[in-house]
């Protein structure tokens, strides 16, 4: 029987050596991907930075600030090959469980509003809409807005 990638993976902390990977998820990912050095600095500036993998092969990362009060996901990236596995979900509980057991009240993100499947999957994780940045994000014909979002962190229920 031929293993799940959900099963195979693991979620562990990123490596300088996973970085040209990840930079390669990133710009096959966007059209205005984070620059090779905003994602080295994420490493040297300590941000929480996840990849899910298995073995040296990365399907996927999350990049945040977790701290208290509040933690923000900065990058939630899937390498397009293997969407729909329930990575992103993985990488989500992983830095939601962090969060709430440093004492983080509350956890902020943002995307940008035509994004379908993050917005169905900030829902399926009961984030509320707390805000609009008026034409936040560039876009190949001028610009969008992001949608922000928070959820409160219950150890209870994350
Ligand atoms: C958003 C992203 C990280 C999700 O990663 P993922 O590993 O595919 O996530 P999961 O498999 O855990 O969940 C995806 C869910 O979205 C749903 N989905 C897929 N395409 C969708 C669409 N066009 N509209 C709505 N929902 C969609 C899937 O059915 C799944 O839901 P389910 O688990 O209830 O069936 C991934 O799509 C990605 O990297 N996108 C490009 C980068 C990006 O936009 N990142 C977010 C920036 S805020």
């Amino acid at each position: 029987m031929i293993a799940k990638v959900s099963e195979l993976m693991e979620i562990r902390e990123m490596s300088k050596e996973d970085l040209f990977q990840v930079n390669i998820i990133e710009k096959n990912s966007y059209d205005f991907p984070w620059s090779d050095k905003v994602l080295e600095e994420c490493l040297e500036y300590n941000y929480d930075c996840y990849v899910a993998a298995h073995e040296n092969l990365i399907f996927g990362y999350l990049i945040s600030k977790i701290s208290f009060p509040e933690s923000h996901i900065l990058n939630l990236t899937v390498d397009s090959n293997y969407r729909n596995n329930g990575i992103g979900s993985q990488l989500l509980d992983l830095t939601l469980s962090k969060s709430g057991l440093i004492g983080s009240k509350v956890i902020f993100l943002e995307t940008r509003k035509t994004n379908d499947t993050a917005i169905y999957l900030y829902n399926k994780y009961e984030f509320k809409k707390v805000g609009i940045r008026p034409n936040y994000y560039k876009t190949k014909d001028g610009k969008e807005d992001a949608i922000v979002y928070c959820k409160r962190l219950d150890l209870s229920r994350t």
